[in-house]
């Protein structure tokens, strides 16, 4: 028998045990395992199975890696189909999580049992994929059709009590004592000589099913996951749940999830998947290297940034004091931090109580004193280097000596403000993302004297506050911002040369990103880029060979600073927000270009496309081949999670492998020699496209 799998005896009751860490997923191994000892459960002399996994987790789903790749060994269908068919009551014992596979598997038992604790769900979509083992068929039969409509299209993990609620768990056993609950249950079962409950027979949760629920579901997928292909078709297998036979209800789901495995949408989520887990993995650590344990945090700075980083240790019951220098800077910055959570729980999504707890672990203060007990302290002041060094000299002062000290800076380098510190050792980048409390991204900046003890630290933070973490170098910008400077400078090059605000933003935003590079500018903000230039000498001190577009400071001069003020480079609605062209900037733009001498001409969609997309890869090349980021897999996991692009394109790196990387060059080769002050083709790229590579080997 497979070596993952293995079969026993509990008296008169037979035992399948899956091991396979490390969460126990349904590799070919597995299957093989799987079908084998069931094949010897239904020879044996027992009353009834009891499916069971060591470590961790119940099954969480299928191997994903095996994805794409040639299979082998028994399919799905075949091994969970000896699972059903036994002529003796199965039983799934649930713990940690039944997921994917994992939960088609235990669908296909006759019965579940499960710990308070456990979780169980069919979130393929967030692969781009839907449970192609019979979980559309067999999840609307037990829980009803609307509920499993919204748990396969939306991935949701569930929780026992609730799954038990819902009719998918048969019963809740003791924490601890799952395998003998199992067992218990299972003989109780059989002594009693209850039929096996095989869901495939159950239908009266799928007849008479109101069809206008999957269009609502469609019209809903459309807009809030707008481009992804598997929630469609997910609903899609939840309606032939409800119209179908059962047997021609798998058909129309092993068709629809072909469809979806073999698309580029699954291949590029799946991408982002591992890369995700990656991400937390720094190359040169060492094995023996044990973070720190951070019980409380310091953050200076009540406003947005300040504020958001704040309520991200409080979501997770971290004690944090928060510190500002005038008290009605701090009162706002509560206020807003109040507001936050009340709208939260007026939307339903947190109780009253929970507003109090999470204020009552946010203590407020005035004195730099209030932070000589905290483990770590993340500054969110001002963005310039003279009022963040005065901010470290101090805090070094008063932070206890085994404090980390971190900066939540988006472009300033890290060396220079450790080094105003006596443990520079302990200074680290933690740069959050807009709104903080919200966006799942952290670039943490690894400085050069940054110790591994403070970066396992503060990756081990991330993943408690449920940020997704990417280690990254000391640079201008470090990875997101040093690439999107090369992407917005594009877009305002091809406004001076012939596009208008929406024909630049709009063919990103049709491939998918969540808006356009001008877009984004005016929700940003143009004043911060405009005084970051303003900052260093801009355009007088520009360097010789550089290119320079005016428009972004000729907007700001206007007082267009973008949403906020109503106007950038659209204009926008006061009521609605929404975006609106704006004569008085198109003329703007064209005035602009008339005055610096250049001819104005129409630049095609894919053009646009190319020009922005190989603007941002090619600094990442750039990025990759001096050492700023790990790997490319972690560039294109903060785009991703930090600049709105789908997780169906896999990331600028992953779309660039997708394209070709011979193509991409060429591009790039011809853009710079029409432009040889903004581009600058990366060795890497052109290393990689001679030898036919790939960034994401
Ligand atoms: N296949 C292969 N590897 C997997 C995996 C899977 N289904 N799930 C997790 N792993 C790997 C991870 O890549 C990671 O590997 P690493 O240590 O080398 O980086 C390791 O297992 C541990 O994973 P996490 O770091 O994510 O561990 P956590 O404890 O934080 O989370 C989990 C555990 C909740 C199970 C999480 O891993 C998870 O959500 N996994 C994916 C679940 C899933 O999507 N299942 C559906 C798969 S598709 C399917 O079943 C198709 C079917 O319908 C036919």
């Amino acid at each position: 028998m497979s070596h993952s799998v293995s079969y026993g005896r509990d008296g008169d009751v037979g035992i399948v045990t899956v091991n396979n860490p490390p969460v126990n997923a349904l590799s070919s191994h597995v299957r093989q395992g799987l079908t084998e000892a069931f094949a010897q459960a239904a020879a044996d002399d027992t009353i009834a199975t009891v499916l069971i996994c060591e470590g961790r987790t119940f099954i969480a789903g299928a191997d994903i890696s095996e994805f794409g790749k040639p299979s082998s060994g028994p399919n799905f269908l075949e091994t969970l189909g000896a699972i059903e068919n036994l002529p003796k009551p199965v039983v799934a014992a649930i713990h940690g999580t039944a997921l994917g596979g994992g939960l088609e598997t235990a669908l296909c038992c006759h019965y579940r049992v499960a710990v308070p604790s456990a979780r169980v769900g069919l979130p393929e979509v967030h692969l781009g994929l839907l449970p192609g083992a019979g979980g559309t068929q067999r999840l609307p039969r037990l829980m009803g059709a609307q509920a499993a409509l919204d748990a396969i299209t939306n991935g949701t993990h569930i929780g026992a009590k609730a799954a038990h609620a819902q009719g998918v768990i048969d019963e809740l056993v003791e924490e601890g004592r799952l395998r003998e609950g199992a067992i218990a249950f299972a003989r109780n079962i059989a002594a009693r000589g209850a039929p096996l409950k095989r869901v495939r027979d159950l239908n009266d949760k799928v007849s008479g099913v109101d069809p206008r629920i999957f269009d609502v579901a469609r019209a809903a997928a459309r807009k809030s996951k707008r481009g992804f292909q598997a929630p469609l078709n997910c609903i899609a297998c939840v309606e032939a749940a409800c119209t179908l036979p059962f047997d021609e209800g798998m058909k129309r789901e092993r068709e629809l999830f072909n469809e979806l495995v073999t698309g580029s949408q699954s291949a590029a989520q799946r991408h982002i998947f591992f890369a995700e887990r990656a991400a937390a993995k720094v190359d040169d650590m060492p094995a023996d290297v044990k973070p720190l344990a951070i019980r409380t945090v310091g953050v200076i700075g009540a406003g947005t940034m300040g504020g958001g980083i704040a309520m991200n240790f409080a979501n997770v019951g971290i004690p944090v004091v928060l510190l500002e220098m005038e008290k009605a800077a701090l009162d706002r910055g509560l206020a807003v931090i109040r507001g936050n959570y009340e709208r939260t729980a007026k939307r339903g999504g947190m109780s009253i109580e929970q507003v109090e707890q999470r204020m009552a672990l946010i203590t407020p203060t005035l004195d730099y004193a209030a932070l000589a007990t905290v483990d770590l302290v993340i500054e969110a002041v001002y963005e310039n280097m003279e009022v963040k060094k005065t901010v470290f000299t101090k805090l070094d002062q008063v932070a206890k000596p085994d404090a980390i000290l971190a900066s939540n800076t988006s472009t300033l380098d890290v060396d220079e403000i450790a080094a105003v510190t006596k443990r520079p050792h302990k200074v680290i980048g933690t740069h959050f993302f807009s709104p903080a409390n919200v966006m799942k991204l952290l670039e943490i900046v690894r400085g050069a004297k940054t110790s591994h003890e403070t970066l396992a630290t503060t990756l081990a933070v991330c993943k408690a506050i449920n940020k997704i973490g990417v280690v990254v170098g000391v640079c201008d910008g470090f990875v997101g911002n040093r690439m999107v400077h090369r992407y917005i400078s594009q877009a305002n090059y091809m406004l001076e040369e012939g596009a208008l605000p929406h024909e630049v933003d709009d063919p990103v935003y049709e491939l998918g990103f969540a808006m356009g590079p001008l877009t984004m500018s005016d929700l940003a903000g143009l004043d911060v880029g405009w005084r970051i230039r303003q900052g260093k000498g801009l355009p007088e001190k520009l360097p010789p060979g550089e290119r320079y577009c005016e428009i972004a400071d000729s907007l700001c001069e206007l007082g267009r600073y973008g949403q906020k003020t109503g106007a950038g480079y659209y204009r926008y609605d006061a009521a609605t927000r929404e975006r609106q062209r704006d004569p008085e900037i198109e003329k703007l733009i064209v005035e602009h270009a008339k005055t610096k001498g250049i001819t104005r001409r129409a630049i095609a969609p894919t053009e646009v496309v190319e020009r922005l997309m190989y603007s941002l890869i090619n600094e990442g090349a750039w990025i990759l081949e001096e050492g700023i980021a790990q790997r490319a897999s972690d560039i294109d996991v903060i785009y991703v999670y930090g600049y709105g692009v789908p997780s169906y394109l896999g990331g600028p790196m992953f779309y660039a492998d997708q394209v070709g990387l011979d193509k991409v060059y060429a591009r790039v080769c011809e853009f710079a020699k029409a432009d040889p002050a903004s581009w600058h083709p990366a060795p890497l790229l052109k290393k990689l496209a001679e030898s036919g590579g790939k960034f994401n080997a």
